[in-house]
């Protein structure tokens, strides 16, 4: 990276507090951690461990990942702040205990100011090496006190905010009758599955691995399958749960959908700016991605208490009522969903961060 490029977060104006570029050559460790804020608390984030075509790449991924953990946090009525990292580099070929030693190192350096956690390309195990050399790890592994798996929490948290979803858009907080789509069953859709099928809904679903697939029909017989993400598109449906990647939602799929409400699990569902308007103006309500499929991170901040799965399945319930206040939110400031949850984040950024203001003596 030339310094240009690192002097550009700057010229970027992208609000963020702090950015720290870590190298350790014999390893060859080279890691970007990235603070967006820690207005209502330290920062947490995930570890990105991934081979980014250029630094430049990896350096955009962690700031616009950052910025989104530190809105989610605020939305979720987190004590926590918003940051990420992102590790150059395939995983494969470059993980060793000492590159994650190392990268542990950096981590302890900021103090406490950074939280890191698993992300694509890290899992429970690295955070037990990366936690021997720091104290500011989340997202261990059980025998270490962690949580475990995060797709519980996050199928579970889904599934309150589609049930927020339909009482604002049918009057009832249920699902039971009404056909659901569900693009992705892996981790998060195949639990999310379940919920639906328990509340009585018609599941469709649809996952380029037919061994996912195949999963879920073997616990839910009843549950249908389309061969392809767009057959479900088309598919006559209540509601559509994208589960699976990113971009989910283009001008085409927008343009298809039966649905009257998006809610899902995948991260950053819109696949550009002003597609929450484009939804709006069709009549389909989103409930935006990083307000629903919060519970994971709900997850992993209650192990910094330690790990209480009750105590944390009653935060991601909360996602219920979130939901209902962001829509409230968007009806009454005429905007969409999706604008109206970076509203309600802002403010308690600002609100909430503000008290720290006022001096103690
Ligand atoms: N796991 C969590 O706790 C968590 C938390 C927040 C957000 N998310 C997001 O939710 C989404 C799903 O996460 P996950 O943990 O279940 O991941 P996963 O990898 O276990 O599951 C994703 C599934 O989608 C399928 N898939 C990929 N491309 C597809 C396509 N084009 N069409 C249909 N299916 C496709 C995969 O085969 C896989 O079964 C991701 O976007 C993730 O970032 C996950």
């Amino acid at each position: 990276m030339t310094a240009r490029d690192a002097a550009g977060v700057f010229d970027r104006g992208t609000g963020h507090e702090q950015v720290v570029f870590c190298h350790d050559e014999p390893t060859g460790l080279k890691a970007i951690i990235a603070i967006y804020s820690t207005a209502l608390g330290p920062a947490l984030g995930g570890t990105r461990f991934y081979p980014y075509a250029s630094e430049n790449d990896a350096l955009e991924d962690v700031l616009n990942l950052s910025k989104g953990m530190a809105y989610k946090a605020a939305l979720a009525g987190l004590d926590l702040g918003g940051g990420k990292a992102v590790i150059i580099g395939d995983p494969t070929q470059l993980k060793t205990e000492a590159l994650l030693r190392a990268y542990g190192r950096f981590v302890e350096s900021l103090h406490g100011r950074y939280y890191t956690a698993c992300d694509v390309g890290t899992f429970s195990e690295d955070m037990d090496h990366i936690a021997r050399e720091c104290s500011y790890v989340t997202g261990r592994t059980v025998a270490h006190g962690g949580a475990g798996d995060s797709s519980v929490l996050t199928a579970y948290g889904v599934f309150q905010g589609m049930r927020a979803a339909a009482e604002v858009t049918w009057g009832a907080p249920t699902l039971h009758g009404r056909t659901v789509g569900v693009a992705g069953v892996g981790k998060v859709g195949r639990h999310l599955v379940t919920h639906l099928v328990d509340d009585g809904a018609d599941v469709v679903i649809t996952d380029v691995d037919p061994a996912a697939v195949a999963r879920v029909q073997g616990e839910h017989p009843d549950v249908r399958e389309v061969a392809t993400a767009a057959d479900l598109v088309a598919t006559e449906l209540d509601v559509y749960a994208p589960c699976a990647l990113g971009g989910a939602l283009d001008d085409e799929v927008v343009a298809t959908l039966s649905a009257k409400i998006v809610c899902g699990a995948a991260n950053n569902q819109l696949a550009h700016e002003g597609i929450e308007k484009t939804l709006q103006d069709r009549g389909i309500l989103y409930a935006p991605d990083y307000m629903v499929n919060a519970g994971g991170l709900i997850q992993v901040a209650d192990e910094l208490e330690g790990f209480s799965f009750e105590r944390a399945k009653q935060r991601a319930e909360k996602i219920f009522d979130t939901t209902k206040r962001v829509f409230a939110l968007a009806g009454d400031e005429g905007v969409p969903p999706a604008a109206a949850a970076d509203r309600l984040a802002e403010r308690r950024m600002t609100e909430v961060g503000r008290l720290r203001g006022i001096w103690l003596g």
